[in-house]
């Protein structure tokens, strides 16, 4: 599971140096402008980063000769950039109909007693763990599903939960 890299109160480094801005240098003869690569480069921040702050917004403008403003605009589109720090683990749970009727408040309630999360969105005192509502993450066969980072958990109940959560500490 790839883990998200913190770095919430330190002084914003530039993405895009080195090996980041050959990977971005290398993404644009594949797309019709630079501003074509607006995702790609926003999500390279966020893996980066862990999340799309301001500066990083205003460094992908510099970079693909955009305003501020309009990156902005894609980022506040996207609920998959995130824009606000988050934990080590971004727990991401489907709380749509078909989830919800299988027991999906029941998952999310026992995420944040067991991660020590205060509510959704609020990271958990230690850092790890950032639980929040999704909707439908296409996996309605196997509710309840929980993104964790990049890998979807299928088939959570409330009892699996502990588990879960000891496994990532
Ligand atoms: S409704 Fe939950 S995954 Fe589709």
């Amino acid at each position: 599971m790839t883990a998200v890299t913190h770095e919430h109160d330190a002084p914003y480094q530039p993405v895009f140096v080195g090996e980041r801005r050959k990977e971005l240098d290398a993404l644009f003869p594949l797309y019709p402008t630079k501003m074509a690569c607006i995702l790609p480069a926003l999500w390279m921040v966020q893996e980066d980063r862990g999340w799309v702050s301001d500066e990083g917004i205003a460094e992908v403008a510099l970079v693909l000769e955009l305003t501020p403003a309009y990156v902005k605009g894609v980022v506040t589109f996207y609920t998959m950039y995130n824009q606000h720090p988050v934990g080590k683990y971004l727990m991401q749970v489907c709380t749509t109909t078909p989830c919800n009727i299988c027991g999906a408040e029941d998952v999310v309630r026992a995420l944040l007693e067991r991660t020590g999360c205060s509510d959704l969105g609020v990271t958990s005192p230690d850092g790890l763990f950032t639980v929040i509502e999704v909707e439908c993450l296409g996996a309605c066969g196997f509710a309840t599903p929980v993104m964790i980072n990049e890998e979807v958990v299928e088939s959570v109940t409330a009892a699996r939960v502990p588990e879960i959560v000891a496994g990532l500490k």
